[in-house]
């Protein structure tokens, strides 16, 4: 098997991925190994915003509190103290680079989100706020020779060797590519791809996560997903995201009889957080026994529509719904996965050499619900983290050879109907591991999981399979973490247990000998 030896790898190139290279690219060479084109990822896709204290009205010790209520007593406060105060510098460095977020005459303009109590998002080209960090972060990865990057090649396993990650298994050009590095940051995003409505790209298939568990990794929180409210439902359209800014900026829900309804759900209305604005829609459409409900825009000025949203304008107008005079059909989606695998602060995981950022970790910053707007930030400072955590640790090695490992992966099979699996794997858990869940509901997705478990036992080679191998072995954690979290707290809403009194815990999921074990890491006295 060809092998590459390298001082570090970064596999993913979303915010998280490329802001780790940069830190890496002084102290060694680096390899950012993607699985797609360099920028496909959820950060080309982001809209509203990135949240950041920087306004005149802001302090980073309102962001802080907001983004502790929104995590419904569940965020690590030690992992937002960090975001919240590292946060402007990262802005502030990205704009030195060429960032250009909108202005309001020579101002930063920033706009309201749901839960934010200031002012808080910068938005860039009205609606393209990821596109234009992602383009900034390339063309800064650009500027280093040592920082290679490696498209449409897709990180298989990682290799763990003596209790420490030196390195992973890479499909390449259809071959397996053995990577051995000094340290080894996953930025693989996360696993919206799980259910059949997402609004998450076709990459996002949680194959880190799954990659880490099964190299011994812990993985923490799992069973918190959250639902984005306003995700376009229309015929033969896809499933785009309809920012929340459209609502921070005065959009309002109506139901299909055209009946505003938030009030009778929070006193915030539409800029409740969102699972219970997610929660709200559910229950209006199983009471007008309707598919969708309405985000409304009509009464706002178009022209200013048209210049603060001007992707959600063109795209929707491509499906002949003009935001501007058309109420906009929508329903929920599986928008950010607050899970993931369990790191410190620095981006450290429980393997020695293995270090993740980004959605695909949790650092414990969003808690039991994410702060919109967070994660874009979350990317920045901690990929930055981990970036110089990984130098730390690489320092310690001497020797590369004597981390250059045997092991080989040997054997491909092939599944049929890959994609009829992955549908029914989304179907189900979208069914029955969504917005509102019960015992009931997750045993069936549990013994549907159980009857796909097989296909996860075999090695593959394409990107088709490795990705519903993945697939089912995150779904099998995010089902098993909520049926064992027997309350309702933030995103995971359980009908059958509604209590938030005894949800004070984190739960810590790791594979022994192949199989889920499950504990909890409790927070406080359970009442
Ligand atoms: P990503 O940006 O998803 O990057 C992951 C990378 O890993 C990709 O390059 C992918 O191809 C690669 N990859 C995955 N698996 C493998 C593998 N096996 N091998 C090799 N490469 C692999 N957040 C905000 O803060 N503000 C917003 O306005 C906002 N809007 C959003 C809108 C949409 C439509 C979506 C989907 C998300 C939005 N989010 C927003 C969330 C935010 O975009 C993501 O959480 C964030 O961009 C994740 O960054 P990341 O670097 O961790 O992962
Ligand atoms: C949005 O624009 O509504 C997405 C923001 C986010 O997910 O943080």
């Amino acid at each position: 098997m060809e092998t590459l030896i390298t001082d570090f790898l970064v596999i993913g190139s979303g915010v998280a991925g490329l802001r780790a290279a940069v830190e890496l690219a002084r102290a060694g060479d680096v390899w950012v190994v993607t699985k797609d084109e360099v920028a496909e990822s959820s950060t080309e896709y982001a809209q509203g915003g990135v949240a950041v204290a920087l306004s005149d009205e802001d302090r980073v010790g309102i962001h802080f509190e907001d983004t502790i209520k929104a995590g419904d007593g569940l965020c690590r406060e030690e992992a937002v103290r960090v975001l919240v105060e590292e946060g402007p510098e990262r802005i502030l460095e990205l704009i030195r680079w060429g960032a250009e977020f909108d202005k309001k005459g020579t101002k930063l303009d920033f706009t309201l989100e749901a839960a934010h109590t200031r002012k808080r998002v910068l938005h860039a080209h009205g609606d393209s706020t990821g596109k234009e960090i992602e383009r900034v972060l390339i063309n800064r990865v650009k500027q280093f020779e040592n920082i290679k990057r490696m498209p449409f090649s897709m990180g298989m396993e990682l290799i763990v060797k003596n209790g420490k990650c030196c390195g992973a298994y890479v499909v390449h050009k259809k071959r397996l590519l053995r990577i051995v590095a000094r340290a080894t940051v996953l930025a693989t995003g996360g696993g919206g791809q799980i259910f059949a409505r997402t609004t998450n790209p076709s990459v996002a298939t949680a194959d880190g996560m799954a990659m880490a568990l099964r190299a011994g990794a812990v993985l923490e929180d799992m069973e918190f997903i959250q639902f984005h409210p306003t995700v376009l439902y229309a015929p033969g359209a896809p499933q785009f995201l309809l920012s929340e800014a459209m609502r921070g900026e005065g959009g309002v829900l109506r139901n299909i009889y055209g009946e505003r309804f938030m009030e009778r759900y929070h006193p915030d209305q539409e800029l409740a957080p969102r699972d219970v604005v997610s929660r709200a829609i559910i229950s209006e459409m199983v009471k007008t026994k309707s598919t969708h409900v309405y985000l409304d825009l009509t009464h706002l000025d178009g022209a200013f529509l048209k210049r603060r949203f001007p992707r959600i304008y063109r795209t929707c107008l491509m499906y002949d719904l003009d935001i501007t005079r058309d109420r906009i059909p929508v329903s929920p989606a599986a928008h950010y996965t607050m899970g993931g695998v369990k790191t410190d602060t620095m981006g450290r995981t429980s393997i020695k050499g293995l270090f993740a950022a980004g959605e695909v970790a949790c650092t414990g910053v969003h808690g039991a619900n994410r702060l919109a707007s967070n994660s874009l930030l979350e990317g920045l400072v901690y990929g930055a983290r981990a970036g110089r955590a990984a130098v730390e640790e690489a320092l310690k090695e001497t020797d590369l050879k004597d981390v250059l490992v045997a092991e080989s992966i040997d054997s491909f099979g092939n599944i049929e109907e890959i994609a009829d699996v992955r549908t029914r794997l989304r179907r189900v858990m979208w069914e029955r591991v969504g917005i509102i869940r019960c015992n009931e509901s997750l045993s069936i997705a549990r013994k549907e999981l159980e009857r796909l478990r097989p296909i996860t036992e075999k090695n593959y080679l394409t990107r088709q399979e490795l990705e519903l191998k993945n697939m089912i072995n995150t779904a099998e954690v995010v089902t098993e973490s909520a049926i064992q979290r027997r309350c309702s707290i933030g995103a995971h809403y359980r009908s059958d247990f509604k209590e938030k009194a005894s949800c004070f815990y984190h739960t810590l999921v790791r594979y022994d000998d192949g199989r889920i074990n499950i504990s909890r890491e409790l927070l406080k006295e359970d009442s």
